[in-house]
């Protein structure tokens, strides 16, 4: 537990953006509104270090025994991803360089390369300096290290580190020119000094390099952050240490990989939505950090670490806006309850506590407009009402704690093949990994489906049903693991552009998807990428769309086929007995409700049950499993009220359940529920 029975509720605190008067009224008001943890010092490394070696933690000191005197805990973090300008004045090497080699300047946050010496070193220094001085602080119960770690360089340090990355990977520049397939317009290496980072170049970069060099700096961003958990662990065994993930396509960091360094999965979220498919983003997120969070426990049970990190998938939304949002071209106010309603979605997923940026809204700086929980208007406002309502509910909740989502579905999830998805020279540019698994997901939960996020290699027990969508990359290992999932009684659906290529991005030949034809019983001679709009008719009745394929059958039977242009008669989605599962293709993307049936379809043969199969379409259910209880959460996303068949106690009025709850438009009911009902 992060907080000994509580529910992590509060936000990034900047104190040091205000005179000290105003850090008294903070923690009276942070008492008001039950906040039970706040991050204090993300970017504050200028006012703990105003000069190189002239230290001012008195601030900190006094802000540290005001929260600890309020009766809030601290998120003590690294100041590491805003170094001061006397560093990157002291130190020019260790600025970015971008991709088309220009090196950035000091002027905003995170400006330096995290693969610099004298940067890892000044993070170490002034977090070796935090570890000492903090250690034995009452209000001390988590280490945040640095701020969303995701920045990229192309320096010579950058390139240097590369190199080294490589040569322990491939061992000779021959394996390197293999996997890279450098025999392919001349690209071959007769030296390592010829390796370089994938920066700007003419034309198509070589795809594997640039695979492997978001494998490297993945991996570079790491040892950055296992450096400084090393010493605050050294300083501190029983604080858990974390850092908190910032999700999106361009982040180079494999976070489920990540899962096994860090003591408490984290993760910011801000949904890019106004509208219902805000709260389809928020599922998705959770339960990514959820699966990320097993995963790193998974590890550790293989490691023989009795210690299980995240082993009821349990991990912490660290950030999150609560009213203004940006969207493109503008930011959107969340409506009134829906910061509530959000924030117990992601808790209803596993998360351990709700947390904002920031506490107080700033009066100046890059972000003076971004939302926060004591807004501009001051504590006089809807915002700082609903915040209070918030914490509120969540300290009714503490007992969910000790319960585990049920999910009965697995849905892979691959960096790597993220990555490999993103290069531009694949037959449709439409395909993307995040987005494929985002509309299984979402097609999934909208037929009732919780679903785990798994990262290939994850044990598979438990589930009955394994969704791969477009998972492209597959060595050998992730072959045997679908393999004998299916081979052992598992259902699987296979996604198009799955199992394409191996772990170095090339493709498996003798017709795709090489990796997972033998269980699939098809071999996909060609592909047929859909112009954008375009539709294929299936026979079934439904439509397909982005992407086609010419599936001949090799043991499989025919589901749904092409029912026009030229695959008209062809198989388009197929399902073969493999050992004891079943495994099914699907070859197009096929419109929402055929998708839905067609998953379902799946779920009920593979004998996964949904969550609660009463829920009417818009509310969402999600139950957490304990030792001793259970407990269904039941979100309203509809503008009308709705009545959900169940028995227990509602935990957020009090009120007992007999049959069934009644929830006002908007509502959330969380029911702790009764034994056998
Ligand atoms: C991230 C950062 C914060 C802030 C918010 C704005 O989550 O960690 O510092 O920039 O985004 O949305």
């Amino acid at each position: 537990m992060v907080l000994d029975g509580r529910l992590c509720y509060g936000g990034d605190y900047n104190p040091e953006q205000w005179p000290a008067e105003v850090w008294e009224q903070d923690v009276e008001l942070m008492r008001q509104a039950r906040v039970t943890l706040v991050t204090v010092g993300v970017f504050a490394w200028s006012r703990l270090e105003p000069a190189p070696g002239r230290y001012t933690f008195d601030w900190l000191d006094r802000v540290l025994d005001l929260l600890h005197g309020g009766g809030i805990r601290v998120a003590l973090a690294t100041p590491t991803a805003s170094p001061p300008p006397w560093f990157s004045l002291a130190h020019p090497d260790a600025l970015p360089v971008t991709v088309d080699g220009v090196r950035l300047h000091h002027g905003s946050r995170d400006t330096y390369c995290a693969a610099a010496p004298a940067y890892r070193a000044a993070a170490r220094r002034i977090t070796g300096l935090l570890a000492e001085r903090y250690a034995d602080h009452p209000a001390l119960a988590l280490w945040h290290v640095h701020n969303e770690y995701g920045t990229t360089c192309h320096c010579h340090h950058a390139e240097a580190g590369f190199r080294r990355w490589l040569r322990d990977r491939y061992r000779d520049l021959d394996a390197l020119n293999d996997a890279w397939t450098t025999s392919f317009w001349s690209q071959h290496h007769s030296d390592w000094a010829q390796v370089s980072t994938p920066r700007a170049t003419q034309y198509l970069p070589n795809p594997s390099q640039v695979l492997d060099f978001r494998r490297y700096w993945s991996d570079e961003l790491l040892a950055a952050y296992v450096e400084q958990r090393d010493l605050l662990r050294a300083a501190t065994p029983a604080v858990p240490v974390t850092t908190n993930y910032v999700l999106g396509d361009w982040v180079p960091v494999d976070h489920g990989r990540w899962a096994a360094e860090v003591d408490l999965v984290a993760i910011d979220h801000y949904p890019s939505d106004a509208g219902p498919a805000a709260e389809e983003q928020i599922a998705l997120a959770a339960d990514l950090a959820r699966g990320w969070a097993r995963h790193g426990a998974h590890h550790h049970a293989r490691a023989g670490d009795d210690d299980l990190p995240g082993a009821r998938g349990s991990w912490l939304l660290m950030e999150s806006a609560p009213n203004l949002i940006y969207t493109p071209g503008r930011m959107h106010t969340r409506e009134p309850g829906r910061m509530a309603r959000h924030s117990l979605a992601y808790v209803a997923r596993g998360s351990r506590g709700a947390m904002f940026f920031q506490w107080r809204a700033p009066r100046g700086g890059a972000e003076l407009f971004h939302s926060a929980l004591v807004p501009h208007a001051g504590p006089d406002s809807r915002i700082f009402r609903e915040a209070v309502e918030l914490g509120g509910m969540l300290d009714r909740l503490a007992e969910v704690d000790a319960g585990a989502v049920e999910a009965p579905v697995a849905i892979a999830w691959d960096a790597a093949s993220g990555w490999a998805l993103q290069q531009r020279a694949l037959p449709s540019d439409r395909i993307h990994h995040h987005t494929e698994v985002a509309v299984a997901h979402r097609t999934l939960r909208r037929a009732g489906y919780a679903c785990d996020p798994v990262l290939p290699g994850d044990p598979l027990t438990g589930y009955a049903l394994l969704v791969l969508p477009a998972l492209y990359l597959a060595g050998d290992d992730t072959a045997a693991w679908v393999r004998d999932y299916v081979h052992g009684g598992g259902h699987v659906v296979v996604g198009y552009l799955s199992g394409v290529a191996d772990e170095h991005a090339r493709i498996r030949l003798g017709g795709y998807p090489g990796a997972y034809r033998d269980v699939l019983g098809v071999r996909v001679e060609e592909f047929h990428p859909l112009a954008d709009g375009e539709e294929v008719p299936l026979t079934g009745g439904g439509t397909g769309r982005f992407w086609a394929e010419t599936v001949r059958l090799a043991g499989a039977e025919p589901v749904d086929a092409y029912a026009a242009g030229v695959l008209a008669g062809q198989p388009a989605v197929t399902r073969h007995r493999y050992g004891d599962g079943v495994a099914w293709y699907v070859s197009t993307r096929p419109d929402e409700g055929t998708y839905q049936r067609l998953l379902d379809e799946a779920a009920r043969v593979a004998g996964a049950p949904p969550t609660c199969p009463d829920a009417p379409p818009g509310v969402e259910a999600v139950r957490r499993r304990g030792p001793e209880a259970s407990w269904l959460f039941l979100l309203n996303h509809t503008a009308s009220a709705q009545r959900v068949p169940t028995a227990g106690v509602d935990l957020l009025t009090g009120a007992v359940v007999e049959d069934a709850v009644t929830l006002p438009a908007g509502g959330v009911a969380v029911v702790r529920e009764r034994a056998g009902a």
